[in-house]
């Protein structure tokens, strides 16, 4: 195993902001994973994935542990239902594209998400209708004190909106090695409802969609809106949609009647920040090297050159002005270090 020093973690986040770790190490195999969690000489430990859901505002004392431990293996079958186990430095992307090469359906929806198979339970992924835990079985995690191989099955993983366990009270304790998917293998049940994907099927002249069709219309989708992090630094959304009681939102409602909503529950309802924050004037703002994106108002980029401490400051005043006109307190969805 090779430990560097003082490495720039420019390329390995998609803000692409420039601060430097003070010690780095890639691993590709679960043995380097806890040879490298023994290790005394650094006690503070920092895994990264693809780097597509963090803004990093300092440099980074702890070691970084880049995960790339790959592998794709069908563990199980049934007559219409397939386990599917993926290392945690799998690209995810790219293993949606190996599900759909097999035809095996179910992460479809999840399409160009960026970032490893082993960060999507962290936050349960997900876009146009369908999240992680719909098609998530168990995922595999080391203790990073203990160093002992748990599984952990979907309710212990405790799932919600843009939430888990290890958002939660396991946060920090625990480095996912692997995830195992249980996938359609024929039969295949579609969500099309969503957003714009009926219509960019209907334009295409699809109207009986394979698992593949749906797949290269939420790509469409998603490039139309939607900045590509190889051009314009960014980490997609960087607040999540609040979710506020009933009351709340029809207080709101009689001030701004075209105030879009989405139920939740019986109390509740989900509003879109990106909204709120067009709404605000925010959309398409740039100060210097850092902004608002001009077509998705809830993604903050990097022009290039921007610091993490600016961009930070800018969600703050974005979360205060939100405040201070919908009296709706806006999260971060973003993981800040
Ligand atoms: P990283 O940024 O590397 O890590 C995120 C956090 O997880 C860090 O705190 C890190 O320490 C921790 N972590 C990383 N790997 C592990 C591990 N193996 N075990 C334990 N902890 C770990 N998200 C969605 O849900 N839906 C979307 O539609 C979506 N669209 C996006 C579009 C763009 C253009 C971008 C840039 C991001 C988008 N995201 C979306 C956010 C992001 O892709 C996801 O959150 C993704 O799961 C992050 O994975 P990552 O490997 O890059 O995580
Ligand atoms: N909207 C605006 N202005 C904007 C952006 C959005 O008014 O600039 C409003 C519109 O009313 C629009 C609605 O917000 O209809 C929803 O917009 P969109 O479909 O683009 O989705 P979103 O709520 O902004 C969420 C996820 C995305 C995910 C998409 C598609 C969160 C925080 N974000 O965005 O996930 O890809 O839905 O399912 O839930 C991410 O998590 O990083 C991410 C990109």
């Amino acid at each position: 195993m090779n430990i560097q020093h003082n490495v720039s973690l420019k390329p390995y986040n998609t803000f692409g902001i420039d601060v430097v770790a003070k010690h780095f190490v890639t691993i590709s195999t679960l043995e380097d994973l806890k040879a490298v969690l023994e290790l005394k000489d650094y006690p503070e430990k920092l895994i990264l994935g693809g780097g597509s859901n963090i803004l990093l505002t300092k440099d980074v004392n702890a070691l970084v542990i880049l995960s790339r431990l790959k592998g794709i293996s069908i563990t199980s079958k049934t007559d219409d239902t397939v386990l599917v186990k993926a290392n945690a430095g799998e690209n995810w992307h790219e293993f949606v594209l190996w599900t759909l090469s097999h035809d095996f359906g179910g992460l479809e929806n999840m399409s160009l998400i960026p970032g490893n198979v082993g960060t999507s339970p962290i936050q349960n992924i997900g876009a146009y209708g369908i999240e992680l835990k719909d098609h998530f079985e168990s995922c595999e995690a080391i203790n990073i004190e203990t160093k002992t191989l748990t599984t952990f099955n979907k309710e212990e993983c405790e799932f919600g909106y843009r939430n888990s366990i290890f958002k939660q009270h396991e946060k920090g304790k625990y480095i996912i090695t692997s995830v195992t998917f249980k996938l359609t293998t024929k039969n295949h049940i579609l969500h099309t409802n969503y957003g714009a994907i009926t219509a960019e099927l209907d334009a295409k002249g699809i109207t009986n969609p394979t698992i593949q069709e749906v797949s290269n219309a939420v790509i469409a989708i998603r490039q139309s809106k939607l900045p590509d992090p190889k051009k314009i630094g960014n980490s997609g959304s960087f607040f999540k949609n609040p979710v506020v009681d009933k009351s709340v939102y029809l207080q709101v409602l009689k001030q701004f009647p075209d105030l879009p909503s989405y139920p939740v529950s019986e109390t509740e309802v989900k509003i879109p920040a990106g909204w709120l924050i067009e709404k605000a004037g925010f959309k398409g703002k740039r100060l210097g090297n850092y902004g608002v994106h001009q077509n998705q108002a809830l993604v903050l980029v990097n022009y290039g050159g921007a610091t993490g401490c600016e961009i930070l400051k800018l969600s703050s005043v974005i979360q205060q002005t939100i405040q201070r006109i919908f009296n709706i307190t806006i999260e971060s969805e973003v993981n800040i270090l």
